[in-house]
């Protein structure tokens, strides 16, 4: 039985999570910097950093308690290598060298995009490669088919924002603080998501994304209502943003999966967290035929038990890294 301590600190969050043979989670712990950022409506990449620093001993005692095992009981160390902010990154993969070194385990240095599409895998035993993968995440929004042996084929990206960076923006228009994607998806459930017609950059042939038309159409729309806003006008406005970026991401992920042939669908990244989003891609998976795979909440924010699960996969085949291994900022779906 192979035993994966994974480690997270891309962003904000500082997250350990200890995995067996890529599936069973023993311990998903994760420690979040978001108070300190809130005041900046985003993340300051500095504090971040410097939160890493003060919090992965607390994690990691508190990953190795909840699985009852010692660090000797491990088989191996994985970290995140990228992509992320290069100041937090680099915390997270010191702090795997310093432990892979002193249990004598071999370092495993993983691709968040790709650990955020094996959450997937991680609660559906049935998934079977290929299938197409949408990564929708506060720094990414992404479309690719995953086949065998982690190869990935890019479909298409964001030509601007990310989802997630969209939810935030629009979130700090309205004063609803960070991070903006669960106050707007709690919040729309107040709202007509009909109310606003906003654009959905939709139209183009291809598989690219784009949400910063959808964001000025936001603030413009703002700008003109009679200040300070009301609950109920907020709630439409956010139930209103929310459907348009919903609709977007729908219509180029059923379209990739259609032209693909592939009927299988995994989502992953803190925006597959949303609720619209899952409840609009189950019920067109199920009008299509298509095994939509949303993961559970806490596999879709970022944590350390994807980063254990993935690892897992490339222990199996051999890939392990150097200690020299350094951070990678833009890595992007390379399967390391
Ligand atoms: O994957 P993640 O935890 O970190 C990155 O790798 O970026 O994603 C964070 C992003 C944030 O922009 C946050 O607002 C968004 O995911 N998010 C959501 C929801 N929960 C988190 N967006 C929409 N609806 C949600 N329920
Ligand atoms: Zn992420």
């Amino acid at each position: 039985m192979v035993r994966i301590l994974g480690i997270e600190t891309s962003c904000d969050e500082t997250a350990i999570g200890i995995v067996e043979e890529g599936r069973t989670i023993r311990s998903n712990v994760v420690a979040s910097s978001q108070q300190f950022h809130q005041a900046y409506g985003g993340v300051v990449p500095e504090i971040a950093a410097r939160v890493h620093v003060e919090v992965i001993w607390q994690v990691l005692e508190d990953a190795l308690q909840q699985a009852q095992c010692r660090l000797a009981d491990v088989d191996a160390i994985a970290a995140t290598q990228g992509p992320g902010l290069p100041g937090a990154l680099v915390i997270g993969l010191a702090f795997a060298k310093g432990l892979a070194l002193s249990v004598d385990r071999p370092l495993i240095g993983i691709d968040h995009l790709a650990a955020h599409l094996y959450a997937g895998a991680m609660s559906d035993p049935d998934l079977a490669e290929p299938f197409v993968g949408l990564v929708v995440s506060g720094g990414h929004t992404l479309l690719c088919v995953v086949h065998p042996d982690q190869r990935f084929e890019p479909l298409g990206e964001t030509k601007d924002d990310a989802a997630g960076e969209a939810f935030d923006k629009v979130a700090k228009l309205l004063g609803l603080g960070y991070p903006g994607g669960p106050v707007i998806d709690r919040l729309s459930e107040e709202g007509n998501p009909a109310a606003i017609a906003f654009p959905r950059h939709t139209a183009k042939d291809g598989y690219d994304f784009s949400f910063s038309g959808l964001k000025t159409a936001v603030y413009q729309h703002v700008r003109k209502q009679p200040q300070p806003l009301e609950r109920p006008q907020i709630a439409d406005i956010a139930a209103s943003f929310q459907e348009a970026v919903v609709e977007m991401l729908l219509a180029k992920t059923l379209r990739a999966c259609q032209r693909t042939g592939c009927k299988q669908l995994v989502i992953g990244g803190g925006v597959a967290a949303n609720r619209r989003l899952r409840q609009r891609l189950t019920e067109a998976g199920a009008e299509r035929k298509i095994r939509v795979v949303c993961p559970p909440i806490e596999l879709c924010a970022d944590n350390g038990a994807m980063v254990a699960g993935l690892a897992y996969e490339q222990l199996r085949r051999g890939r392990v890294s150097p200690l020299s291994l350094s951070p990678d900022a833009n890595l992007c779906l390379s399967g390391v």
